[in-house]
């Protein structure tokens, strides 16, 4: 369950004249977001360019911090602890970040697995499984050699 309270996000903008900050311009990206999320629900965010989907993810993700507001990912306050809520949570992004090219997906998905804990027995198991989940079989070519479709599909069995 994620639960978004009064979530607001107000950028600060220094306009530099040389050396010296000339003036300060804030954009209020986020106004008081208020969002339940409950477990297996899927949600879709729509909005005009500027409203303020990627700030919202960014901020639901605690890759960035609000102006103000609270977040709570499965009763762990993420803007508190947000280590623990990391651990709750992945982002995958639409591109083909977030991948080492160099590696193959079997390395890629023993590194991130590794990250978030998974120990090597579990890694054996997940790693085929995730991976014929997403279409892709396990082999030694690196991910540098994957068409963008291939990396996308890595990108979700890491997530
Ligand atoms: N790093 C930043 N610094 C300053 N202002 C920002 C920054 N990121 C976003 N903004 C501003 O915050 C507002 C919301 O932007 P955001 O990127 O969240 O919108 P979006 O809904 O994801 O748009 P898009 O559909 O174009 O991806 C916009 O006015 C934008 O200019
Ligand atoms: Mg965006």
């Amino acid at each position: 369950m994620l639960i978004a309270k009064d979530i607001s996000k107000t950028y600060i903008l220094n306009e530099r004249k040389g050396f010296f900050i000339k003036k300060k311009t804030e954009i209020n990206a986020l106004k008081k977001l208020n969002l339940t999320i409950k477990p297996g629900s899927i949600v879709g965010l729509l909005g005009v360019n500027g409203a303020g989907k990627s700030t919202t993810i960014k901020i639901l993700s605690t890759i960035l911090a609000p102006t103000t507001g609270s977040l709570k990912v499965n009763e762990v306050d993420a803007l508190k602890y947000p280590v623990e809520a990391k651990k709750l949570l992945n982002v995958i992004t639409g591109g083909e970040r977030n991948l080492y090219w160099r590696l193959t997906a079997r390395e890629n998905l023993e590194y991130f697995g590794a990250l978030y804990g998974l120990s090597k027995k579990e890694l054996k198991d997940y790693i085929p499984s995730s991976l014929s989940l997403v279409g892709l079989k396990d082999s030694n070519i690196p991910v540098e050699r994957y068409s963008k479709g291939m990396k996308q599909r890595l990108q979700i069995a890491r997530g």
